[in-house]
């Protein structure tokens, strides 16, 4: 397969074409389907080749699944925090992204929690230096608008699980939960990615735990050139019914000022029945998925019953993780191949 994604950045969904998308499934497809035979036909795909991962804060799936991604593909990954690097130093962002990229093939950042922690959109602006001093590759493993890996793992899997993506009912919902405040990435990523690659989204939020208007506004451009509906809802019930998929997850508003506030926190202590429980489920269609990124807050977002139940596949969503970022790290990192 020859493909001209060589050297792409992946920052946001936004920027690739829907073909560009289609042809990065279909390979992330393709290794899964080698890895799940043991066979090992890229081995030495990126040998030789460098990711460095750099991670301002904690990650299970994000940091394993490129670290043995670039592994199965003959490469190496460099994991760092910024505590590690002369960042801590005054150092900037673009002047690490440049000197990095002296020695390696791309370059992964999450620039989430810590000292940009909703102080929203520092993060994107922080990743932004990033690619702007990288001549690698720079790939977003989150900051606190996108989180696009965790879309491609996603698109794969509605796609496996429905066998298209197109002309689905995708519903990305608020859920409730205490304590933790987690940011508005996958689902601003979520309504993005979907509207892309053709699916009828559905986003389900209470009044007020709003996303950021820009990227709603993408996510209707989107829906517009793909010709599908995407549509706001306030009501979990109502956003349920008819759909393909549902991916209810807790986030906070974008809203400076609501942050960390008790103003805030009575908002998300006012809907806690935005939970998905198997009644709740049960008003989606019969075969609809269930979905979620993790990590989650079992009891809140979504009850065991539908965590660990026949309709749910949140465990192939972490897997595509790997997957995907495979696909995307063979594509763009210039190994043999592609
Ligand atoms: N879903 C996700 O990004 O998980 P981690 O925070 O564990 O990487």
């Amino acid at each position: 397969m020859q493909t001209n994604l060589r050297g792409k950045d992946m920052i946001t969904t936004q920027e690739w074409t829907k073909d560009e998308l289609s042809v990065l499934l279909d390979v992330a497809d393709q290794l899964k389907a080698e890895f799940a035979a043991g066979r090992w036909d890229h081995y030495d795909t990126l040998q030789g080749h460098s990711l460095f991962e750099l991670f301002y804060n904690t990650s299970t799936r994000t940091r394993n699944s490129f670290e043995a991604g670039i592994n199965q593909l003959g490469g190496y990954p460099h994991i760092m925090s910024p505590d590690q690097l002369q960042l801590e130093h005054g150092e900037s962002a673009k002047e690490t992204a440049k000197v990095l990229s002296q020695y390696g093939h791309a370059l992964a950042v999450r620039v989430l929690g810590g000292a940009v922690d909703f102080q929203y959109p520092k993060g994107t602006e922080i990743m932004r230096d990033y690619q702007a001093g990288a001549d690698i590759p720079v790939y977003n493993m989150q900051c606190d608008t996108y989180h696009p890996c965790q879309t491609l793992a996603d698109l794969q899997t509605v796609r496996e699980q429905k066998g298209s993506i197109e002309d689905q009912n995708f519903v990305i919902s608020y859920a409730y939960a205490p304590e933790v405040r987690r940011p508005v990435s996958v689902p601003h990523s979520s309504v993005l990615g979907f509207t892309k690659m053709g699916a009828n989204v559905t986003l389900a939020h209470p009044e007020g735990i709003d996303l950021d208007p820009e990227i709603v506004e993408q996510a209707q451009g989107n829906a517009d050139k793909s010709g599908v509906d995407f549509t706001i809802e306030h009501d979990m019930e109502r956003a349920f019914r008819d759909a393909d998929v549902v991916y209810p997850k807790h986030w906070v508003s974008t809203k400076v000022g609501e942050r960390g506030t008790d103003a805030e926190k009575e908002i998300h202590d006012g809907n806690q029945h935005w939970i998905c429980d198997e009644e709740m489920l049960g008003t989606a269609k019969q075969n609809a998925i269930y979905m979620h990124c993790l990590p989650a807050k079992r009891g809140y977002e979504a009850t065991d019953a539908v965590m660990d139940g026949p309709q749910s596949v949140i465990y192939d969503q972490a897997g595509n993780r790997m997957h995907a970022q495979k696909a995307l790290m063979a594509l763009t990192m210039g190994g043999r191949g592609w």
